[in-house]
């Protein structure tokens, strides 16, 4: 077991044991789990053996419970042991194991978390936007969960490759091409470059569909950049180029970075090639002149493989990059994020990649569309919102906030603080609610002080911070080392039994994929922390009960700045 196995891992481990030898069965198959309590009338940890062992036994579940406890020589991290309802077991740590704990998480840099994905490679697709096409609502979630799984990830070991898979290729550049050389305004595109390239592109479209001519143009452009014409070839790089730079503004505010950009075209070369092995295979065959895979046994419709012009679509390019990344990288899974709508694109791939025999572990982690009120945000074509307006809009707010709370403060520390809270609260409320739901996002919501919000806990930090701040300032003298975590209080206990189950709420979280699950952790602890504050002294407290407290308190604090930096959201120690 790692050194600082959680308390539900040494007591699965015991209770396994120990019911082996109570009741002398041999199942080496079986491993009896103990869960949490959700009310520490239950003690902290529960176990379920008696009733799940009944039908093995043959016993009742309440005397099988009852002679456990008889028999059994509790472990010294125990303090007590009960019985509950039909024969729930309970446990109640001993308060020296949780003090002593507490003390070992306190030194951990990992705050107990196991580097269980140490050696092992994980590729995560995320963000992606297209090329000259300014980012949608569902590129900005996959951006902002992406990067929170991306986090969490890389915390708990994984060798992450966080892979922005743009959307560089496709038929569109013939128009954009020539749109862009008839209908360009250069001080439009200097301005707010992605916006004009989607407007020359609108405009260039508009007239194909009047004018044939300009549609032959248009094609013939496309050929020439797809045989790498130099001229044309510049100009596709000059509109990644500009993307990108723009992009990358939007990310330097989220702070968020990748570790590669390549967009489909990187894949180009390999996509006959992938062709060809669908064939061989047997995969892919003819069909009015497109090929495709026939998935109906897997209960699909057929995917495209080629069109019947000769070009390669969406699914092909992501097969081949699959290939790509196993040879590379050989990661142990490859994670994507995109919103709902492409459910049947993942399935339809990973499938055929299934086929083909690549081995990795294709994940596709999707979530829903967040509703915005329309009068919130400029909109255009529905969902497609100004990003940095949004931001621009939460930063103003946080500003008023911090003004009207610390109105003394420089200001150049007041915009800093309503940086981390604005952009803290757009990505809290993204991140704060299961993936899968429909988010309504609101102004309210996402910027209540007392509610379940990034600004809510970044002040929870900042209150624990200044506690132990006090403490330093009225005892300068003291070395908190020198005192030891103890544990009494009931409120005491039960901070300290949340901050030994971070490492599970890591682990669930990442495996997954759900960082709501680590910001729901996060604002329990805080609440926890609230009522430990409110219901026993600290500074006032006695010499000794008081370094304690203080621990304790710095411990909360670390748990929750490291929980909510794996969020993606900036903490200050003062606000
Ligand atoms: N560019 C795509 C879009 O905007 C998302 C790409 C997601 N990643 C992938 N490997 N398919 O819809």
């Amino acid at each position: 077991m790692p050194a600082l196995a959680t308390f539900e891992e040494r007591l699965s481990v015991w209770t396994t044991a120990t019911m082996k030898l109570v009741f002398g069965f041999e199942n080496s198959e079986v491993h009896l789990g103990v869960a949490p309590t959700n009310n520490d009338k239950f003690g902290d940890y529960q176990c379920n053996a008696a009733m799940e062992l009944a039908r093995t036994l043959k016993k009742a579940p309440r005397q099988i419970a009852q002679e456990f406890v008889d028999k059994a020589e509790l472990p010294d991290f125990v303090e007590k042991i009960d019985i509950a309802g039909p024969g729930f077991i309970n446990f109640t740590l001993s308060n020296a194991a949780l003090s002593e704990h507490i003390e070992a998480l306190e030194k951990d840099a990992f705050l107990g978390v196991e580097q269980s994905g140490q050696g092992k490679t994980v590729v995560i697709d995320y963000s992606s936007p297209n090329v000259a096409k300014p980012m949608h609502i569902g590129h900005i979630r996959s951006t902002v969960i992406g990067n929170a799984i991306d986090r969490l990830y890389r915390f708990l070991g994984y060798n992450v490759i966080a892979d922005n898979h743009l959307g560089d290729w496709g038929t569109q550049f013939g128009l954009m091409m020539v749109g862009y050389r008839s209908f360009l305004d250069e001080d439009a595109l200097k301005a707010s470059p992605v916006e004009e390239l989607e407007r020359v592109y609108v405009a260039s479209y508009n007239k194909s569909k009047e004018d044939d001519t300009w549609r032959d143009k248009a094609k013939a452009e496309l050929v020439k950049l797809q045989q790498g014409d130099a001229e044309n070839r510049a100009l596709w790089e000059t509109f990644i180029e500009l993307s990108i730079k723009e992009f990358n503004t939007i990310y330097d505010r989220l702070d968020v970075k990748f570790d590669l950009y390549r967009g489909e075209s990187f894949y180009n070369d390999r996509l006959p090639i992938m062709i060809k092995s669908l064939e061989d295979k047997g995969l892919a065959k003819e069909s009015d002149g497109a090929l495709i895979v026939d998935l109906e046994e897997d209960g699909m419709p057929i995917c495209i493989v080629r069109k019947s012009d000769g070009g390669y679509n969406y699914a092909t390019t992501d097969l081949a990059t699959v290939e790509a990344r196993i040879e590379e990288f050989n990661p142990e899974r490859i994670v994507y994020v995109t919103d709902e709508r492409q459910q049947l694109h993942f399935n339809q791939f990973f499938t055929i990649a299934d086929k083909l025999g690549f081995d990795a572990n294709l994940v596709h982690v999707w979530f829903g569309l967040m509703r915005l009120p329309e009068a919130t945000f400029s909109t255009r074509e529905g969902n497609v919102i100004k990003l940095a307006s949004l931001l621009d809009e939460a930063e103003d707010r946080a500003l008023e906030m911090v003004k009207s709370s610390s109105p003394d403060m420089p200001e150049d520390q007041q915009k800093d603080l309503a940086k981390a809270i604005g952009i803290g609260a757009i990505k809290y409320t993204d991140l704060s609610q299961n993936p899968q739901s429909l988010v309504t996002f609101t102004w309210e919501k996402a910027l209540n002080m007392e509610g379940n919000s990034g600004p809510y806990l970044q002040y929870a930090y900042a209150r624990i911070s200044s506690v132990s701040d006090k403490h330093q300032a009225l005892y300068p003298d003291i070395d908190l080392t020198k005192y030891s975590i103890n544990i009494e209080h009931q409120i005491e206990r039960r901070l300290a039994i949340k901050l030994s189950r971070f490492p599970a709420a890591i682990q669930i979280a990442a495996d997954n994929y759900r960082p709501n699950i680590l910001a729901d952790y996060l604002y329990d602890l805080a609440q926890i922390y609230s009522s430990f504050y409110q219901n026993v002294p600290f500074l006032k407290a006695e010499k000794g009960v008081r370094e304690s407290r203080i621990r304790l308190c710095r411990s909360a604090a670390a748990t929750l700045k490291q929980g909510l930096n794996l969020l993606g959201i900036e903490t200050r120690e003062r606000i």
